[in-house]
């Protein structure tokens, strides 16, 4: 067990930004997650998991106990059915990795999900979803550490609880866990989802194959998010807000190009991306270190030196405008470890 003492977190988060770990660890087995978590209970230390760090900001002052570098690998495939099968990968597994050895293999599901950052154990956390597909269809099986009990658990797909960016493993109930592996149903038999508004400009009715959504996403997203390499950045900042449809009816009244999409249960999901574009007027915009990326408003970009404070108070800027033109309270995505 490798644990080292103050370790910069900026180094471990795609947004270039975090201070130190007092202590930090990488763990690439179940065997080393179970001893680590032993010896932070021993000391009384507080466990933080991070896995790419794609989705996080991390305090200026880092973060205080130990901190756990996800690092557990393994990509597994079994047959279910003639047609059917399901991919057991490790939650240290680059996720695009994983998608790219599905398509490479013609299994079908999770070619949408291409090019995202961040690990697999990451993606039951917050649901992960683009283009129309979010991992809660695929996924069959979660297995955790419980850190409270020291016990393997396996969670089944309606155990997740999966929600919008939310589940389970969010709640207070589910914090205790530490994802090892998940577990997702793949077809052999084509299915293409191209229903996304982006994916259907480009298919129309066509059949693409799977190489060929997997490379249209690829280009769409690297025309709408920065490449987290050079530039600093965790993805979309803040979920999309479900509103009721009379709150809806009443903003289009004074924005009538306003887009909505209907979830089931009655509310309506407004694309935050567009209202900070086109109402706020938010895209592209600078303040210091910190903005919206030019290319999609809902990102915050680090264009070098950004501190987590001064996202902070460019969010909340951004916040505060919505909620005084919109009366729309949104939510961050992004996890805050501030
Ligand atoms: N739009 C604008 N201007 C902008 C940004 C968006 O007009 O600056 C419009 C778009 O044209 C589109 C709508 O707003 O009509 C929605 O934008 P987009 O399709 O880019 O998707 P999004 O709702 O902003 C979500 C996810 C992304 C995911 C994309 C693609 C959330 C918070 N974000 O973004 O997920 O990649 O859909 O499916 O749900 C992430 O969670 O970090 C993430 C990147």
């Amino acid at each position: 067990m490798d644990i080292r003492e103050g370790i910069k977190l900026k180094d471990h988060t795609t947004f270039h930004i975090g201070g130190p770990a007092d202590f930090f660890v990488q763990v690439d087995s179940t065997e080393a997650l179970q001893a680590t978590v032993r010896t932070a209970h021993t000391k009384k230390l507080p466990l933080t998991i991070i896995g790419g760090g794609s989705n996080m900001l991390v305090a200026d002052e880092g973060i205080c106990g130990l901190v756990i570098k996800m690092c557990i690998q393994g990509i597994a495939y079994t047959a279910i059915s003639e047609y059917e099968v399901m991919v057991c990968a490790g939650a240290g597994v680059i996720l695009d990795d994983l998608v790219r050895d599905t398509v490479e293999k013609g299994y079908w599901g999770l070619e949408n999900l291409s090019a995202i950052p961040g690990t697999v154990g990451a993606t039951p956390l917050q649901n992960v979803g683009a283009y129309g597909v979010e991992v809660a269809s695929k996924i069959m099986e979660v297995e955790a550490y419980d850190t409270e009990q020291e016990t393997m658990r396996v969670f089944t797909n309606v155990e997740c609880a999966f929600g919008y960016r939310a589940s389970f493993f969010k709640t207070d109930a589910g914090k205790k866990y530490i994802i090892t592996q998940v577990s997702f149903r793949l077809t052999k038999i084509p299915a293409p989802h191209v229903q996304y508004a982006d994916l259907r400009r480009v298919f129309s009715d066509a059949h693409p194959t799977q190489k060929e959504i997997r490379d249209t996403v690829i280009e769409i997203r690297s025309k709408k998010f920065p490449d987290w390499h050079s530039v600093g950045t965790a993805g979309s900042f803040f979920k999309n807000p479900f509103v009721s449809k009379e709150k809806f009816a009443n903003i289009k009244l004074h924005y009538p190009e306003l887009p909505g999409y209907e979830h089931i249960d009655g509310t309506i999901k407004i694309p935050l991306g567009w209202v900070l574009d086109k109402i706020v007027r938010m895209r592209g915009v600078r303040q210091g270190r910190v903005g919206s990326y030019e290319g999609q408003a809902l990102v915050i970009v680090n264009y070098g030196g950004a501190t987590a404070r001064d996202v902070d108070i460019f969010a909340s800027s951004i916040e505060e405008k919505v909620s005084h033109i919109l009366g729309v309270t949104i939510e961050r995505e992004v996890r805050m470890y501030v």
